[in-house]
């Protein structure tokens, strides 16, 4: 595997390829675990060359300690990266991403509510940082295919709308949640669980399935009311827990047998949070 640090160099390097040889990008913050790796087979599978960038980006943490915290396992990672075959890693710092000379813009996305609802309302700014790296990252390494996770629903659906603004060229592959054995959805994040955290952690998939299993309904509300009494039972503190249309995000009262729906939450194990989704019906989510 090849490792580059500068923007210049990775961009000179791929442009060289590009045309030629089809570029799979795979954007991550590092502390890799299954579900990176999932996208990188993925886009291993499908592409001639696969990049994996590992950068954790400050203008996307709305909290100091959360940046402060996040994992960094960046040997590990690197062995990880090595051992399923990805062909470059791209590791800048943050000059290289945000240099003093180079107004890095948050790019002009129309993102009606999908940018104010969920992660948008209880994170504010993040959604900026996140189009802001995206973007720089996209011209740096200018794939033809961008590979992202199903566990950031809403972050990938403000990515589609930025291929649909300025890179109408790229396809962005959704890949589906990997998840522990017990359920848990992976993340980065749950390095910081401890024992008794980690052990009722399954409880937030449980919460969701608990919702699905009560749809089609007229009223959304006692199947949401249960999976909070089930959450709170458990001392999580619930941020959101949402039944919403999975193309606007936008929240329902009631499911028919015709819609395509998200159910998402948030939640605070102690200090550390989570966040999860499941589709319904499964499966029921078309990648653009
Ligand atoms: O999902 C992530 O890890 C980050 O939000 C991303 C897409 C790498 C941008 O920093």
């Amino acid at each position: 595997m090849i490792i580059l640090k500068r923007s210049k160099d990775c961009y000179e390097f791929l442009r060289a390829l590009k045309g030629n040889k089809s570029i799979g990008f795979v954007p991550t913050m590092g502390a890799l675990h299954e579900g990176h790796l999932s996208l990188i087979k993925s886009s291993m599978y499908d592409c001639n060359i696969t990049v994996c960038s590992i950068f954790v980006n400050p203008t996307q943490f709305n909290n100091p300690d959360d940046l402060e915290n996040y994992p960094s396992t960046i040997e590990q990672d690197v062995s990880l990266l090595e051992a399923t075959g990805c062909d470059i890693l791209f590791l800048p710092d943050a000059y290289e991403i945000y240099p003093d000379n180079l107004e890095v813009k948050v790019p002009d996305v129309q993102l009606d509510e999908l940018g104010t609802v969920m992660e948008g309302a209880k994170r504010p700014g993040h959604f900026d940082g996140v189009l802001q790296v995206v973007n720089r990252l996209l011209q740096i390494t200018i794939p033809d295919r961008l590979y992202m996770g199903q566990k950031d629903f809403q972050q990938q659906l403000i990515i589609s709308r930025l291929l649909k603004t300025y890179y109408k060229d790229i396809v962005l592959v959704t890949i589906p949640t990997a998840r522990e054995k017990d359920g848990l959805a992976m993340s980065s994040r749950n390095k910081r669980l401890d024992k008794e955290w980690r052990q009722k952690a399954p409880t937030i998939f449980e919460s969701l399935n608990l919702i699905a299993s009560g749809l089609p309904t007229v009223n959304i509300d006692p199947l949401i009311q249960k999976a909070l009494d089930k959450l709170s039972g458990q001392n999580f503190v619930v941020e959101y827990i949402e039944v919403a249309d999975s193309d606007t995000l936008l929240s329902l009262k009631k499911v028919s047998e015709k819609d395509k729906i998200i159910i998402c939450t948030a939640v605070y194990a102690g200090e550390i949070r989570l966040i999860d989704n499941i589709l319904w019906p499964e499966n029921a989510f078309q990648s653009t």
